[in-house]
Formats: structure tokens, sequence, C-alpha cells
């Protein structure tokens, strides 16, 4: 009995180092510890033996089978902390999941508008010049025919640095910086920031303009109305009706403001538009006599148009945006849309 109890305890050891499921473990009591189990077998089995016998088999038979429950409850501890390892490795790691996709930058909406813009007057065969942002009382007004004390200057609502020095309100001191350096024919653009106090849907304290002049031996207004045109044409892919406004600038000779059909109401009228179904998007004119004096250029020999275009404006019209300031709110449900 001795030897049936040694070789039970061994069969019972490796069976339960091999289990490694619930099912399995079940079936191990039922089948070694159970009522009917084989320890219960052969404990029944004492009675036969002899009185000498009994109570050293009986010990030993109890021990084995105590060490025999003690390992099957830590194989079962053991399995039920595999199973909840493998529920939470599951739970965390998803494979079958999309991979994450890396957000990939792109231009603000108006540095493309402002680079389409710049590549249309390329092709017309103007080249392209940048200049300071804080720029020198000289050129923002002087120059420009625009003395001190000068009317004209409270329309700007300009940012002074001090007396003499100011965030350029329009990027017309381009005409006199590029103007005293070289000499006619010329056909420039020159694209950048510009500042203003102002603020409301169709104007922002800090907004792009596009100045644009080309100068040579008799330039006339009908050119200007020509390059206008066609920019308007290769910018809106369409024909849009354009109203050149009669209008005052310093600089200009006749000066006319361009108005284009509202494209957001379509020129019916609308809170963009101010009701009148038509959007401002440049001012221009025939450089005048007096600029061209500052610059030592001859008015006599030489003319020229200039026009100074917003961008922002123009890339509400090609978006259909009907507030300005969206472009400046950073929020990126509107700008991933471009
Ligand atoms: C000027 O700035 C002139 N320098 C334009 C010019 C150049 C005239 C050369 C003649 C010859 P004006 O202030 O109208 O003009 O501005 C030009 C354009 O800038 C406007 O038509 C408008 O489209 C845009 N603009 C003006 N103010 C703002 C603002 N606060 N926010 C956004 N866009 C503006």
């Amino acid at each position: 009995m001795e030897h049936e109890l040694q070789s039970l305890e061994r069969e019972a050891r490796q069976e339960l180092a091999a289990i490694t499921a619930n099912s399995q473990l079940e079936e191990f009591r039922i089948r070694f510890l159970g009522r009917k189990g084989q320890f219960s077998t052969i404990l029944r089995k004492l009675g036969s033996v002899s009185d000498e016998d009994r109570p050293r088999l009986g010990q030993l038979a109890n021990t084995i089978k105590k060490e025999i429950e003690q390992l099957f409850e830590h194989r079962q501890e053991a399995i039920r902390q595999t199973a909840s390892t493998a529920v939470d490795t599951e739970a965390r790691l998803d494979l079958s999941l999309p991979g994450r996709v890396a957000e990939i930058g792109r231009l603000h909406p108006v540095t493309q508008i402002m680079q389409e813009i710049c590549t249309i007057f390329e092709n017309l065969g103007f080249s392209v010049a940048e200049g300071p942002d804080v720029e020198q009382d000289y050129y923002n007004f002087e120059a420009l025919n625009i003395p001190a004390h000068h009317p004209a200057r409270d329309m700007h609502d300009t940012f002074y640095v001090s007396d003499s020095i100011l965030l350029r309100t329009h990027t017309s001191p381009m005409q006199a910086r590029i103007m005293e350096t070289r000499q006619p024919p010329l056909r420039v653009i020159a694209p950048g920031k510009v500042y203003r106090c102002d603020s409301d849907i169709t104007h922002t304290p800090m907004f792009h303009q596009v100045e644009g002049f080309l100068v040579d031996k008799q330039v006339s207004f009908a050119d200007l109305k020509g390059v206008l045109t066609v920019f308007t044409q290769k910018m809106f892919e369409r024909d849009l009706p354009l109203r050149f406004r009669p209008s005052f600038f310093p600089f200009t000779e006749p000066s006319a403001e361009v108005d284009i059909a509202c494209v957001i109401c379509g020129g019916e009228g609308c809170r963009v538009c101010k009701k009148s179904g038509w959007l401002e998007i440049l001012g221009s004119g025939m450089i005048d006599p007096e600029v061209f004096r500052m610059v030592g250029y001859d008015p006599e020999v030489y003319s020229g148009f200039a026009f100074g275009l917003g961008v922002e404006r123009i890339a509400m019209l090609k978006y259909g945006i009907d507030d300005i300031r969206l472009y400046y709110e950073n929020d990126q449900r509107f700008l991933s849309q471009f």
C-alpha cells in the first residue's frame, strides 16, 4: 500500500504540472481528490491492513493528500493569474486598430492665396521684392506725397513705434524704396504684412497686401485695367464683374478702388458686402508725378500705374468665408479645410 501511495503521489504531481486550463483542473480534482477519487479509494483500503501498519500508512496517506491539495491550490492560483494578465493585455493591445496617422502640417490659407497671387503676377512678368514691416514714416507717408498733418494719414489708423518709426500701414512704401534704387522700366510686386488699428468682419489689425507697380514710357490707365482684369480672371477662374470706383490716394492720380461682385451672395447683398453686392479688393491709380519727382524720375518722360490689393479679402471671396477674423483664430477645424 505504501508503494501504491507513493506512485499515486508521483502521478498526481506530474499531471498537476502539465495542467494549463481550468477544465483540466476540475478533471484532476475529481479523479484524484474527489469522494470517489483515487486517494479516497486507497484510504478505504486502510481497513484491511494490519493493526500494526495502519497508523503509519494512514498518516502517510493524509500527508500526501494534503501536499497534493496544496499543490492543486497553487496551480489553480497560477492559472487564474495567467488568465487575468492575458485579459489585461488583450484589452490594452488591440492589434486590429488602425495605426496612428502622423498629422502633416499645411500652409495657412492666406499664405496659399498669397503664393497664388504672386505666381499670377510673376507669369505676367512682374518680379517680387520684399521690404520691412517696421518702416520709416518717410517711406510710409512722406515719399508717397502724404506730408505730416495731411488728412490722408487719418485713414491709416497707424501703430507708431516712435515719432518717425511705425508698423507699415500698407505695402506702398515699397514703391519709393524700389524706385529710388532702380531705373524704369519696372514691373514689381511687393507682398507682405501690414498693420492698422482696425477690427471687424472685413478688417483685422494685421493683414496682407500685395503691392504692384509698373513704370515705363506711355503707360496708361487702360494698362492698369487690363492687368487687373487678367488677374481676377486667373484668380477666380471665371469672368467676374469688376467695378472701378473713383477714389483718392495722395500717391496716385487719377485713383480708383476696385470692387469685385460679392461671391458670398452673388451680388444680392449680404452682411459681408454690407448689402451693396460689391466687395472692395484693392486700391489703385496712375502714379502721381510728385512721387516720381521724389525718387528722381522725370514725370514728363515716365508714367506708371500702381495697385495694392488685400490678400485676406481675396481669400474670403475665393473660399466663400464671411468673417475675415476666422483666418486668425487658429481653429484647426477651420484651417485644416484648406
Ligand atoms: C491702400 O492701402 C493703398 N496703399 C493701396 C494703393 C496702392 C492705392 C497703390 C493706390 C496705389 P487701402 O487702404 O484701400 O489702400 O487698402 C487696400 C486694400 O487692403 C483694401 O482694398 C482692402 O482689400 C484691404 N484692407 C484694408 N484694410 C484692411 C484691414 N484692416 N483688414 C483687411 N484688409 C484690409
